[in-house]
């Protein structure tokens, strides 16, 4: 089994990261490979220009189309962000609209969990951001015993928020149980729900 973390910070090893490698830590404790993926190089936004409903992948040729070659082998996803204006970076942004257009099938009925990463405040703004997309895609989130979020400028000054890494380590055990109860049902003969074809309404018609 493998979960893909992928860091929405411009920064590699930075304090998101310094979460996110709390949460592998647990993962890998638990027999459960995993990857931590640089998401914080998607620097452009979405065009709506709808190439990849025609072709597959995103007309922006960048980490966005690697990422969503990874998603086949993933059987779990966290996405974790630095807080910028109470908000999800902006590259982190760019990163999930666009993989979620073009790739976000291969996600669905995934486990997600989510995490934000600020000095001091707009962290559950972010993470209800975050959100949108997993549940968009019919993906179980994974939760802890608060809310998934770490506070520091520094990957030092993270380590020192211990209820937030705990938070993490928490995040990493609940994620392992919920993946070892999927593949427990899958060979015991319970598969994934049939997705219905959509319905596409407005508020017009
Ligand atoms: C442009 C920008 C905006 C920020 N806005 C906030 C904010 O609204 N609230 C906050 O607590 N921290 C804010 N911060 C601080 C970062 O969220 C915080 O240092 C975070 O842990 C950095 O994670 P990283 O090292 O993974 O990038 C901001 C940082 C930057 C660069």
């Amino acid at each position: 089994m493998k979960v893909i973390l992928f860091n929405g910070s411009p920064k590699k090893n930075g304090c998101t990261y310094t979460a996110l490698t709390e949460i592998e830590k647990q993962l890998n404790a638990e027999g459960i490979e995993t990857v931590i993926f640089h998401a914080g190089a998607a620097t452009k936004g979405c065009l709506g220009c709808s190439y990849c409903v025609k072709n597959g992948k995103c007309i922006t040729d960048d980490c966005v189309n690697e990422a969503a070659e990874l998603l086949d082998s993933a059987d779990a996803v966290v996405f974790g962000s630095p807080v910028h204006y109470a908000a999800a970076s902006g590259m982190m942004t760019s990163f999930l609209d666009r993989l979620f257009y073009s790739a976000g099938g291969k996600l669905r009925h995934k486990p997600c969990a989510v995490v934000a990463s600020c000095r001091r405040g707009g962290s559950t703004a972010t993470l209800d951001q975050l959100l949108k997309y997993p549940e968009f895609m019919q993906m179980p989130i994974v939760t802890a015993q608060y809310w998934t979020m770490v506070h520091g400028t520094t990957p030092d000054e993270v380590k020192k928020d211990l209820e937030g890494m705990q938070a993490m380590r928490t995040l990493g055990k609940n994620m392992a149980w919920l993946l070892k109860c999927i593949d427990a049902g899958k060979k015991a003969g319970v598969n994934k729900p049939e997705t219905e074809e959509k319905i596409k309404t407005n508020f017009i018609r």
